[in-house]
């Protein structure tokens, strides 16, 4: 709709409602800005609470020039062009309409969605329409899951929302905006990558975009539990310390009680002027651990809310180069993932998705998973949870982004603020990881540096690391040099032997490694590619043997590292990327998965699996 700003030229024969409906859009786009409607504090355990889903089909429209944004002389509007509008008279002239038009799956990205969208890199409109009758002791926030990569938010044609970050959740505060009986929810999503973006415009996996993960409207008393920390403190196993953060107008000297019934737990504490309150009490649970995944229902309860979560307790420490779980050392016998569906592509976001992709881990005797780039979905982390699988969760600080711009370093650290606010009492999730692949600078060690601080004050009670590629070679000795080893607990290094470089398979195994830190090492990516089902002599790139030498002969080359305390092989499925090119082998897949993209085992799963079973002997 291309509409005439404030100086009205010939046409001035437009009927008169139709001006006024323009003036007081301008009037409201005058007044609310992006900037002013960022996202509200996340809401803790919104799986645990009062929801209607909004998943399902939604309307939407395919705007690459963001016509539904900008108009002509590419002003933008805040509250969006696209309202819900209905042709009134004959004559009107509106040139969108969201009903007759397309519809996408709400969880889900949009190029696997349909065809033309497979390659598209720009604004999906969406529309969803919803009944709803708000009670006025009740606060409503609309919850979305994720959304790649920026969305603004539109409920009865005002922006409430927008958000940047395509893999952490966000939530609006919607209370006052919305009606009694029909609503109606528009959102902008946009995946264009931009060069001051997190992750910035080249990476090695699929820009899915769309509203990729559950949108819900979550219903909560006008003061309500926004979030809580509830774990064990790590220099003290019986003793569980946290805090409660209340949220509404009578949030101040409340009194919360915290239940853990199977442990005969009742504990009260009294929240502050600010609706706070410190948790601190002894108890000897029994720990959640990998062969053990002890969950607890624990319960918080107030006079107007009670919520109930299910909470693993465990500690996990780093000391003289051991990664300590409950105390014991431990060796993370894992495998790298990405986001994507256990069979073919596109995004992964329910439970059934995680059951697969984790049962895989579990088959190959795996303990330990990276989520590779970025924050997965919270089934994910809950399933890990469930199945005692340890997880190492990152933001996409990935290759090349701006350090030196702060605003990048802003959004970086919002992604971080937000990934572990949703996750932080998941007994699973033992690491943060700052970055991926970043090249060394002063720029890059300050940035990453900050982001360390960040996140330790956000959670002192878990590991932080980072992916680093930064080695050197002298005769035949691999020696670990980054300072980064000096901010992250756990260092993590990616090395590609037999595969990038001119080094044959075989020889990896004949490779010293050495490392000036005491900390102990992740050998967070290995690995090499194969076409499942292309068989071949050893030495011919893309057959499974080809693969599998180099693993074979990696594992023996990691065996002689004395400082490792884990492997994630690079990685557990085939899964799109826009880097790869090679007709018949690749077609826009990187086929380092040991799993193909279709589901079926390569060799080097049973490799993997095998040396796996070697490792807990050793360690178990
Ligand atoms: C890198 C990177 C991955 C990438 C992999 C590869 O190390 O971290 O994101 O997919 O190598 O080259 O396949």
């Amino acid at each position: 709709m291309k509409i005439k700003s404030k100086n009205v030229t010939t046409k001035k024969f437009y009927p008169l409602i139709f001006i006024l409906f323009l003036l007081g859009d301008l009037f409201i786009s005058q007044n609310v800005t992006a900037q002013e409607v960022e996202s509200d504090p996340t809401v803790q355990n919104v799986m645990g609470r009062e929801t209607v889903t909004l998943d399902g089909q939604w309307g939407v429209i395919i705007d690459p020039y963001e016509t539904g944004y900008y108009d002509y002389r590419y002003q933008p509007s805040e509250n969006g062009y696209f309202k819900d509008q209905k042709v009134r008279n004959p004559s009107d002239l509106i040139e969108y309409n969201f009903d007759t038009g397309p519809t996408l799956n709400v969880p889900g990205d949009w190029n696997t969605q349909d065809d033309q969208l497979f390659l598209y890199e720009g604004t999906v409109w969406y529309k969803r329409t919803f009944n709803y009758l708000p009670d006025e002791n009740e606060r409503q926030f609309i919850y979305f899951g994720a959304a790649n990569y920026e969305a603004h938010v539109y409920l009865n044609g005002e922006l409430v929302g927008h958000h940047i970050g395509g893999f952490t959740p966000f939530n609006i505060e919607v209370t006052d905006h919305l009606n009694d009986g029909e609503n109606t929810l528009i959102v902008k999503v946009d995946n264009q990558r931009k060069r001051e973006a997190v992750p910035t415009v080249n990476t090695d996996w699929w820009n899915y975009g769309g509203i990729t993960r559950s949108v819900s409207l979550i219903t909560v008393p006008d003061t309500f539990i926004e979030d809580y920390f509830i774990q064990l403190d790590p220099e003290s196993s019986n003793t569980v310390k946290g805090w409660v953060q209340m949220n509404g107008s009578n949030r101040a000297n409340q009194t919360l009680t915290i239940k853990i019934p199977e442990a005969n737990i009742e504990k009260q504490v009294r929240t502050d002027e600010m609706g706070s309150a410190e948790v601190e009490f002894t108890v000897d649970l029994e720990k959640w651990s990998t062969k053990n995944p002890k969950l607890y229902d624990v319960i918080l309860e107030m006079p107007e809310e009670t919520i109930e979560d299910q909470i693993g307790f465990r500690t996990i420490r780093q000391k003289d180069g051991e990664i300590l779980l409950n105390g014991e050392p431990i060796f993370l016998r894992g495998i790298c993932i990405h986001e994507s569906r256990p069979f073919g592509g596109g995004r992964a976001n329910n439970s059934a998705d995680a059951e697969v992709l984790l049962g895989w881990v579990k088959e190959m005797n795996g303990n330990y998973v990276r989520l590779a780039h970025y924050p997965h979905n919270e089934h994910m982390v809950r399933m890990a949870d469930k199945m005692g699988i340890l997880v190492w969760s990152e933001v996409p600080v990935y290759w090349t982004i701006q350090f030196e711009n702060p605003e990048v370093y802003a959004n970086a650290e919002r992604q971080m603020r937000e990934m572990v606010d949703r996750d932080h009492n998941r007994a699973s999730v033992i690491l943060w990881s700052l970055a991926n692949e970043t090249p060394r600078s002063e720029a890059r060690f300050t940035f990453l540096s900050n982001l360390a601080e960040a996140v330790r004050e956000l959670d002192s009670t878990r590991l932080v690391t980072a992916a680093l590629e930064t080695q050197s070679r002298v005769e035949g000795v691999i020696g670990i040099h980054d300072p980064m080893e000096e901010v992250v607990d756990v260092i993590g290094v990616n090395s590609y032997c037999g595969w990038y470089g001119n080094m044959p398979p075989e020889q990896c195994s004949d490779l010293r490694w050495e490392s000036d830190s005491n900390k102990p090492v992740i050998l967070s990516e290995f690995g090499g590619g194969a076409l499942q089902g292309y068989h071949g002599d050893e030495n011919e790139r893309w057959t499974e043997e080809f693969q599998d030498a180099v693993y074979e002969s990696n594992l023996e080359m990691i065996d002689n590292i004395s400082f490792v305390r884990g492997t994630s092989p690079w990685l557990l499925k085939d899964f799109r990327s826009p880097r790869r090119l090679l007709p018949r082998f690749q077609d826009f897949w990187n086929r380092k998965g040991v799993i193909s993209d279709e589901g079926l085992k390569k060799k080097a799963f049973f490799t993997i699996q095998d040396w796996y079973e070697q490792k807990i002997q050793e360690w178990e």
